[in-house]
């Protein structure tokens, strides 16, 4: 008899705390990652500075909040087992730096992996999750990117659903973010464990192509778009497909850049910056806080595009929005100027797997160009545009009362 109600109370305290961790990414989250721009070479005053250009380039007024440390901010564990940041990278500590963050207004992110040692060959947190969890809890951390390097045969899930329950049990409420790069369709079992998964191998600053590395390869922009077609039903409110951080700002042409940050909104993909946001230039801020594209990412629907037209050498990514709106994305996937004509009466957009359809010959829209930040009539008239090569033209649809 005891017994039982000692379960129920177990039982009931686990609830309490798994509500605890939802509607914690009800939009894809937003923040910059120090890994695609910097690698290993992080340290506290660097987090500090880029907490502060977060505030004072607009970052965080559209939207943008985590400030997440990624690979090689750790040192060794000391004798009973607790780990310690890098002494040298950080010596105020992880605690004085979270306080930091958050006295901006801002949340504070970390990295580990499920493995014994991170990519980076730093300690992972096999074998010391419940561990680490209370550390981080102690510290202040919001976000977890928990990565899977030196695995060796462990269940995907299993391990994941284990640092989980270890946040569960530590009780902060921290998202959680699963990076086991696509090897184990995270989007069949990532729902009720973490806040978004990895859907693919690590991203690379180009826009079209591959990058080897001996043992792995990272992929271009568009590599990654069609590397996973089919998972778009798996994503909503509070479970993202992570199609990985953005290159923008990373070396990429102006127009690609345009086009990486538009796909990946159209994609409702978690948006996490990963330039030097210390000194970006005036463009590359604008690409990354275009307040109506990253509307289209965070609309309150939270439904991930589908690719909706293909012709020879464009193609349009369609995405259902709120209050009856749609937003479309032309890509332009060429070296030349393309020359687009779309009679809207041809080509209704049908999206099967969340139930939403567009008949222009039934229903009149309002055309508003993202970029251009122009309205551009409706959808009664032959649409006509030039897109730039590897550029993008993206529209907002929404319907005339
Ligand atoms: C990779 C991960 C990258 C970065 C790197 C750090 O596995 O996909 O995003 O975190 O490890 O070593």
């Amino acid at each position: 008899m005891l017994k039982r109600s000692f379960l129920g109370v177990l039982f009931f305290a686990n609830v309490l705390m798994a509500q605890k961790f939802e509607k914690l990414a009800l939009t894809p989250p937003m923040g910059w990652n120090s890994w695609n721009n910097f690698g290993c070479d992080v340290n506290e005053q660097l987090i500090r500075d880029v907490a502060d250009a977060m505030v004072s380039s607009g970052m965080k007024e559209v939207g943008y909040q985590y400030v997440i440390i990624d690979d090689c901010w750790q040192g060794e564990r000391d004798d009973l087992g607790f780990i310690q940041p890098d002494p040298e990278r950080f010596p105020s500590g992880m605690k004085a730096l979270a306080d930091y963050i958050h006295s901006k207004g801002l949340k504070f992110g970390i990295y580990s992996d499920a493995g014994w040692q991170t990519c980076g060959g730093r300690p992972g947190s096999r074998g010391y999750e419940y561990q680490d969890a209370l550390t981080y809890a102690k510290w202040g951390v919001d976000y977890l990117k928990y990565d899977w390097c030196n695995t060796e045969e462990l269940n995907a899930k299993g391990a994941y659903l284990t640092m989980r329950n270890a946040l569960y049990a530590a009780g902060r409420p921290v998202v959680f973010s699963i990076c086991e790069w696509g090897n184990n369709q995270p989007w069949e079992w990532g729902r009720d464990i973490g806040h978004l998964w990895r859907t693919t191998g690590d991203i690379a600053p180009i826009f079209d192509g591959e990058v080897g590395h001996g043992s792995w390869n990272s992929w271009g922009v568009l590599q990654i778009l069609d590397m996973r077609e089919n998972i778009r039903q798996y994503a909503g409110p509070d479970h993202w497909n992570d199609p990985d951080m953005m290159e923008v700002g990373n070396g990429m042409t102006v127009n690609q850049d345009r086009a990486h940050f538009s796909l990946w909104c159209l994609l409702a993909a978690p948006l996490i910056a990963g330039n030097d946001i210390r000194n970006m230039n005036p463009v590359t801020r604008e690409i990354l806080t275009n307040k109506e594209l990253i509307a289209v990412d965070q609309d309150a629907l939270g439904i991930q595009g589908l690719k909706y037209l293909v012709k020879d050498n464009w193609e349009v990514w369609a995405k259902p929005l709120d209050k009856g709106a749609l937003a479309l994305c032309f890509l332009n996937r060429t070296l030349q100027p393309v020359e687009v004509k779309l009679d809207w009466n041809e080509f209704p957009v049908k999206d099967d797997e969340f139930h939403y359809q567009y008949f222009f010959n039934e229903k009149e829209y309002k055309i508003r160009d993202l970029w251009a930040k122009k309205d551009l009539g409706t959808t009664a008239k032959l649409f006509m545009t030039q897109i730039a090569a590897h550029d993008v033209v993206v529209l907002k649809l929404s319907p005339v009362k």
